[in-house]
């Protein structure tokens, strides 16, 4: 059970590199049961979810699966029996991704549902709902979700609401159906436009990727490709709210700006000063830091995986925030660890009212979900004294080499294995 310590407060300064996105790469990896031929994809961040991701693949008979330094390469395809296991999958909701691809590519899949989680119920019928409009059977026996087909077929599908892996499962299916099917209301996200990018390099036929309608007409193969991952937007996110919070100037590179309207836009109007580049943005030092209004909502609004980070900050503003979370019912698990550091934070149902400033001190607190404790890492970096964060498994799920890439921005922060 690693924890984290950190020595606060802390004035970052330096460069600081993003990893690629945990949340494009695991969609991609599971794509890579629908190829034939070899498939590489790069900047890979080399995170826990995606070491599970590759355990489910191998365990789903992925030949050559190799993890080599950012790079992963593979031969596509599913040689062994169709089935997730709870033991993989229980680790990593994610692990749901596999569903689709295996249902389009064998006509059989067996993946243990995923149960509820920290921040939410995050149930999955939307998925099973579409598989079954694409003429899937489809059923929960024994806690798994067993389905099979002759072969899919186009279907139209209308979401109910925009769902990221939802949107994604259902686009992979859909790559090898019979004819052509139409996604209303789908998820918008970077991630979700980056798994179509590269479908399509593997002679996929999708089209209105980012859009909330997107279209595929099925064919009959797809065959490997190489392919670069997007940068990591909710790490880069991330780094910046550190910035902001600890009144540093620092500069974030190997980002995509574009990917962080929403967030760029948010800080600019908390007095955060900021100057983008194509691939970097540069926080300048001793900006002011003004309280401000948030509601997370889906892609291009507001993320819900940097309100957390985004609360940290806010208790060190001038005035009050009011913090709103849309997506997920139940994540504000770290407003109590906040708390403990000594915030100002009232909670209303899925509101949280945040007056700051308020000077925190390092405490004890306890990681509940992997943005909870990169929450309390920006938290610790501004507060006074020292901060030890238990549970530091879940910062590992999707953040690469995190305290060495904050030694390099000068932090005092270590490991304790
Ligand atoms: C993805 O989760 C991300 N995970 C999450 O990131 C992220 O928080 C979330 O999208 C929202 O942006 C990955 O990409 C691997 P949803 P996902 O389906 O796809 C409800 C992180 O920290 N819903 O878009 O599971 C659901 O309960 C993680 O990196 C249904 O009701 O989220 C939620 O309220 C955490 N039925 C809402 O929709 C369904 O079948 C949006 O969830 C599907 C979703």
């Amino acid at each position: 059970m690693d924890k984290i310590r950190i020595q606060g407060p802390c004035r970052l300064r330096g460069t600081v590199r993003v990893s690629g996105a945990k949340n494009a790469v695991l969609p991609e990896m599971a794509a890579t049961l629908l190829l034939e031929g070899p498939v590489t994809l790069r900047n890979v961040p080399v995170v826990r979810d995606v070491q599970t991701m590759v355990k489910v693949l191998r365990h789903l008979g992925v030949r050559s699966l190799k993890l080599e330094g950012n790079s992963l390469s593979a031969e596509g395809g599913a040689a062994g029996d169709p089935e997730a296991p709870y033991d993989l999958v229980r680790t990593m909701r994610a692990s749901i991704l596999v569903l689709g691809p295996l249902l389009a590519r064998l006509g059989r899949a067996k993946v243990s549902l995923p149960g509820g989680c920290a921040i939410g119920a995050r149930p999955i019928d939307y998925h099973i709902e579409a598989l079954r409009r694409m003429g899937a059977n489809v059923a929960i026996e024994h806690g798994y979700v067993v389905a099979s087909c002759r072969r899919l077929k186009g279907a139209e599908i209308v979401f109910d609401d925009r769902t990221v892996t939802g949107t994604e499962n259902i686009l992979m299916a859909a790559t090898l159906a019979e004819g052509r099917t139409v996604l209303e209301n789908c998820a918008l996200e970077p991630e979700v436009v980056d798994l179509a990018r590269f479908l399509n390099a593997c002679g996929a036929r999708i089209d209105g990727a980012g859009t909330g309608r997107i279209v595929v007409e099925g064919v009959a193969r797809l065959r490997g490709t190489a392919h670069t991952v997007i940068p990591d937007r909710i790490e880069t996110g991330t780094f910046l709210m550190a910035a902001a919070a600890t009144r540093s100037g620092i500069r974030v590179e190997q980002c995509d700006p574009s990917h962080l309207e929403a967030v760029l836009d948010k800080l600019q109007e908390c007095g955060v000063v900021l100057r983008r580049g194509p691939d970097s943005i540069t926080v300048e030092p001793d900006g002011a830091l003004r309280g401000a209004n948030v509601t997370t909502r889906p892609y291009p609004d507001f993320p819900t995986d940097l309100q957390a980070q985004f609360m940290a900050l806010a208790a060190r503003a001038d005035g009050v925030s009011i913090v709103t979370e849309t997506v997920f019912e139940n994540r504000f698990m770290h407003v109590g660890e906040l708390r403990r550091m000594g915030a100002r934070i009232v909670e209303d149902g899925q509101t949280a009212i945040v007056a700051g400033p308020a000077p925190l001190s390092g405490a004890q607190v306890m990681a509940s979900d992997l943005r909870a404790s990169a929450c309390l890492i920006v938290a610790g970096l501004s507060a006074e004294g020292e901060t030890t964060i238990h549970r530091a498994y879940h910062i590992d799920r999707g953040y690469e080499k995190v305290e060495t890439k904050f030694q390099g921005l000068g932090a005092r922060i270590e490991r304790i294995s």
